[in-house]
């Protein structure tokens, strides 16, 4: 795999950090609500980990947890993170796969993919949607957030977040530009700034992203058999949906 992450690995968990407040909420909600149920939960495209240790706080101890993420880099981090911690050690399994590849446990009692669904082209995700929906345990869910923008449309660049470590700073910019008629390029820089401001090191990575809407994405899980409903802060542009007929 093409691994857009090899050169940005290391920013990646200080700068998502603050969003994870904000989509932490909703994701918690939404596995509390599942809390009789057994079965594993996988995080797809786990990153560093930030979403598994929510997951693990918010179901009951010992319930599994599967995480895959194809990024060696990352999962260096996502492997850190979850050994280091007892209660995610006893019950996190970390896979190196990604999502089309990665064997799906018989009973999965939810699929997360946060922050990650824009790296799968509509096909990709229709495949993942039938391979998952007939493994869902009764009312098991999936939860995904839609990052902005939601059409193919030019970003201008942003300061996206910024962390102070030690005397440094880092700081995560994007832009982005329509390459498609559902895909976006990203142009991610990551700087690392002095104390003085003066930058000590910089990387900029390209990927594309397939961007989609929250009509597109209710839709597509309908065709699946799952009805969609956003969870959280209306910000977070989370949703969870289950299965119509449970
Ligand atoms: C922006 S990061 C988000 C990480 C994590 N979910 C979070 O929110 O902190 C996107 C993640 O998706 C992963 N990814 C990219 N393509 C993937 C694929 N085809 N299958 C599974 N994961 C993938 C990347 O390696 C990366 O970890």
């Amino acid at each position: 795999m093409d691994d857009p992450y090899a050169q940005s690995a290391e920013y990646i968990d200080l700068l998502i950090a603050d969003a994870w407040g904000l989509f932490a909420p909703g994701l918690s909600e939404a596995l509390h609500e599942l809390r009789g149920e057994t079965g594993v939960t996988v995080d797809l495209g786990a990153g560093t980990g930030r979403g598994v240790a929510v997951i693990c706080a918010s179901l009951p101890d010992g319930s599994p947890v599967l995480a895959v993420e194809p990024s060696p880099a990352l999962r260096a981090v996502l492997l850190a993170r979850a050994h280091e911690d007892e209660r995610l050690s006893s019950r996190v399994t970390v896979s190196s796969a990604d999502a089309l590849g990665v064997p799906l446990p018989d009973r999965v009692r939810a699929l997360v993919a946060m922050n990650m669904i824009g790296h799968l082209s509509p096909d990709d995700r229709h495949e993942l949607w039938a391979g998952v929906v007939p493994r869902l345990v009764r009312g098991g869910r999936v939860v995904v957030n839609l990052a902005p923008p939601t059409r193919p449309v030019e970003v201008p660049r942003t300061r996206m977040a910024s962390r102070s470590v030690g005397s440094l700073t880092y700081e995560g910019w994007a832009s982005a530009r329509a390459v498609g008629e559902r895909q976006i390029r990203w142009r991610m820089t990551y700087l690392t700034r002095s104390p003085e401001g003066s930058p000590v090191s910089e990387v900029a990575v390209d990927y594309d992203w397939w961007v989609m809407d929250e009509a597109e994405l209710r839709e597509e899980l309908a065709e699946h058999g799952l009805t969609m409903r956003q969870i959280g802060h209306p910000d977070a542009g989370l949703y969870v949906a289950t299965r119509a007929q449970d």
